[in-house]
């Protein structure tokens, strides 16, 4: 009797367990038809955005995607030479690199680049604080330049800034902060030229370097994308947070009052994190997480797709199953209450454990949430909470590709047309099953015609690089 008894509780547990599943799956499901009216909405989120004119904090019912206009006339086209450096700020990390430009010959003759990581406290106290830490990084790396580097002489050395966050720009090296995004909150900075603080920053350190290029991260990867493939016309960023840059004709910018540029082109920065409509597939844990964020009501497509977010999504369906079905046993794991404990990187390696009987899986609930023994069929539920997540992420990333190609006209047959879009970010690269599940929902959203003239290329490392490549496009400009 003790035993049937047993049975009994662990198959209540077991269809309780199923039903939170299987509800999830439900709530998240993105079929071909909702992704058509997300792709449609952002396509007129996208038209709206170029049309309005106020940048400053949307709330007031005014286009949500703030489709930046960037500057950025022209991409590099390979004559650029010298020595240029960038830095590379969008993270927990920061990046510093050179490069060394040997025109259209050569093109890239060396370079170099080194990571650091910002200290938390960092990311939320003073504006000086985070400038002095990264300007002094980047003096250290500038002091260690070997001797094949060459500055053109009578040359000031100059410096590409990528700055991941929502800038408005009033040209290409000078812009304001808009608002902090993916964990950032220096309030200070709202609203304050980040090009002007870098350079303080700089010249505090007694270095002789000059920001001629300020950019966003996708606004890189598109510009060394081109670099290398002239047909690229977007990037996108999946990453810590998730935004696309693409290519627009300036007369169809109709907030653009500046000259028509001889391209006839500006480069736009969508901030499509920010994007939002009713027809993405919100859940309860999605609004929990964005009312317990640092910044709710925002960036809600960021918070369903990219990386500061699903992991934390699949903590929350977990404590979930672990309160109403008694998922890892009777006792709730108290680690598992922990805000931001499990992390996207730890999500896509229970995901993507191939071993058999999901040991990893096993390993990794030891080793973040101190879960000491779990079963087969434990382990499994794991994998499909981080699958069901995984996938509309996905499957959402797609349609905001669709759309900027809807957008472009880009979305029919149009023959000898090739439309090439840079993606990076670590989401992208790391998480093999996110990528494969985009590109295919992307073909299937395109049709097999017209995805075959799409090509979804991986860029690396491309934002630093690309904001080198402006400073040396754009410093030949200014002569
Ligand atoms: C956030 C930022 C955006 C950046 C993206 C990817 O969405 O607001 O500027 O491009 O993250 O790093």
């Amino acid at each position: 009797a003790v035993l049937a008894r047993q049975r009994l509780r662990e198959a209540n547990r077991w269809a309780r367990a199923g039903a939170v599943l299987r509800d999830l799956e439900a709530r998240c499901a993105t079929p071909a038809e909702r992704l058509r009216q997300v792709a449609d909405a952002m396509a007129a989120e996208m038209r709206a955005g170029l049309a309005c004119d106020d940048d400053s904090e949307s709330g007031d019912g005014s286009a949500l995607l703030k489709m930046l206009v960037t500057y950025v006339d022209s991409l590099p086209s390979g004559v650029e030479e010298g020595l240029f450096y960038a830095l590379d700020l969008g993270g927990t990390n920061f990046r510093v690199l050179r490069v060394q430009l040997g025109g259209k010959e050569q093109r890239i003759i060396k370079q170099e680049s080194k990571g650091v990581s910002i200290p938390k406290h960092l990311m939320s106290g003073g504006s000086d604080d985070l400038f002095d830490f990264i300007a002094a990084a980047l003096a250290n790396f500038v002091a260690s330049e070997g001797e094949d580097y060459h500055l053109s002489e009578g040359m000031q050395r100059q410096l590409g800034f990528t700055f991941s966050f929502p800038v408005k720009q009033t040209s290409i090296a000078s812009g304001t902060l808009i608002k902090w995004t993916k964990g950032f909150a220096i309030d200070e900075m709202v609203g304050m030229d980040v090009v002007e603080e870098l350079n303080k920053a700089i010249r505090r350190q007694g270095l002789d370097m000059k920001v001629t290029s300020l950019v966003n991260d996708t606004v890189g990867t598109l510009a060394a994308a081109k670099y290398v493939d002239n047909d690229a016309i977007a990037a996108v960023i999946l990453g810590t947070g998730t935004n696309a840059a693409y290519i627009d004709h300036a007369h169809k910018i109709p907030k653009w009052h500046g000259p028509l540029p001889k391209s006839g082109e500006m480069v736009i920065n969508m901030e499509w994190g920010n994007f939002r409509s009713s027809h993405l597939p919100l859940t309860e844990f999605d609004q929990a997480l964005d009312v317990e964020s640092l910044n709710p009501g925002e960036q809600i497509y960021e918070k369903l797709i990219s990386g500061m977010y699903m992991g934390e999504i699949v903590r929350r369906v977990l404590l979930k199953m672990a309160q109403e079905a008694s998922l890892f046993a009777d006792n709730v794991p108290p680690k598992l209450e922990t805000p931001d404990i499990l992390s996207t990187l730890h999500m896509l390696m229970m995901h993507q454990d191939t071993t058999p009987d999901l040991k990893t899986v096993g390993i990794k609930l030891k080793e973040i949430l101190g879960i000491e023994s779990t079963c087969y069929k434990t382990r499994k539920a794991v994998v499909d909470v981080c699958e069901v997540v995984a996938r509309r992420g996905a499957r959402l990333a797609a349609a905001g590709i669709y759309g900027i190609l809807k957008k472009l006209g880009r979305d029919t047959v149009c023959p000898e047309q090739r439309t090439v879009i840079a993606v990076d970010g670590g989401v992208y690269r790391y998480y093999k099953f996110f990528a494969q599940c985009m590109e295919s929902t992307l073909s299937d959203l395109l049709g097999e015609e017209v995805a075959s003239s799409v090509v979804i290329k991986q860029a690396n490392d491309g934002s630093g690089i690309g904001a080198a490549l402006l400073a040396a496009s754009y410093c030949q400009c200014l002569g």
